[in-house]
């Protein structure tokens, strides 16, 4: 495939994604990697691919005393540095790291390719005073990354695409401001009062004020962070988007909160789904679009999205 915009960095997980001591399989451009977690909080990350005779190491086990991972075919062994260990316990690079960054429990990584773009401290930022609550909206989308990016971008869907969840009567956007792949804007949201039945299925929405203010961050392509403030406190959700193949992308969202820690404690469930119902809506508009044409018709606050696509198509040149 071709790979989708070399040289940036892709927040491929949270640690706390990760399990302690177990595989996991991520797919990035195309390429399939195994990761694992040991119990000091170090993350490794090696090709997926045995050297030996190409199982994949994802369906293997994790040795704790060697920070070692054993591939699940003939159980050959290999470190954190893609060393196979031999059974005179003898060294031989085999296989290459996938070379990672962490930075505040966030793995990064610019794909084995020459980096284009610093990490952004958007999340470091951001979260400052905020308590970590989870990870949600956990998906692997069927659907381009252009897709799954643009939707971020577009202020318009939120009258269609999550009709039901917000009940949008008024989308203001302000302030908004590009400093090439910086991007902020806030956006006003009005909305209709929810009715007794709608705030039992999700009570969440009785914290939700008529008029609230969320104020966006991007860090193009693969962060949209947003701050919503509400008279209870605090919320931020980070959504992180990278392509694993030219027509699947993965997403998941990082929640973090500024409350009283009992209001937080009760409220986290809540949080979670509601993001997590979000991002669900966003997942079933995309991969229900037919390919995309350029636009017939023109709505308010679409330069947001243009320029979004700008960059996608403009980049490296
Ligand atoms: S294929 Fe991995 S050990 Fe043989
Ligand atoms: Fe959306």
């Amino acid at each position: 495939m071709n790979y989708i915009l070399p040289g940036t960095p892709w927040l491929i997980a949270h640690k706390s994604m990760l399990g302690m001591n177990r595989p996991n399989k991520i797919t990035l451009n195309g390429r399939d990697y195994v990761l694992w977690q040991n119990s000091k909080g170090e993350v490794f990350a090696l090709d997926n691919i045995c050297p030996h005779m190409q199982a994949p190491l994802h369906e293997g086990w994790v040795c704790a005393e060697r920070d070692t991972i054993t591939c699940p075919f003939h159980a050959l062994e290999f470190d954190g540095k893609g060393r196979y260990l031999d059974s005179n316990r003898s060294l031989s690079t085999l296989t290459h790291p996938l070379e990672l960054t962490i930075i505040d429990d966030c793995v990064w990584t610019y794909g084995g390719c020459e980096a284009k773009l610093p990490i952004p401290d958007t999340i470091e930022r951001r979260s400052q005073g905020f308590r970590f609550v989870g990870v949600t909206g956990h998906h692997s989308v069927r659907g381009d990354f252009l897709s799954n990016l643009l939707i971020n971008y577009d202020y318009n869907h939120i009258k269609g695409t999550h009709r039901e969840l917000f009940k949008i009567e008024a989308n203001e956007i302000t302030n908004y401001q590009t400093n090439d792949y910086q991007i902020k804007l806030d956006q006003k949201i009005i909305r209709a009062r929810n009715s007794f039945k709608e705030l039992l299925i999700n009570p969440i929405l009785g914290l939700l004020p008529q008029i609230y203010l969320n104020r966006f961050e991007y860090s193009f392509p693969s962060l949209n962070t947003l701050v919503g403030e509400f008279p209870v406190g605090k919320v931020l959700q980070v959504i992180a988007i990278y392509p694993e193949t030219e027509n699947q992308t993965k997403t998941f969202t990082l929640v973090y909160a500024q409350s009283n820690p009992v209001l937080l404690a009760l409220s986290k469930p809540f949080l979670l789904r509601s993001a997590a119902e979000i991002v669900k809506q966003d997942i079933m508009a995309v991969e229900s679009l037919y390919p995309r044409h350029p636009p017939k018709i023109k709505l308010p606050d679409e330069k947001i999205m243009f320029h979004a696509e700008k960059l996608y198509r403009n980049w490296g040149q």
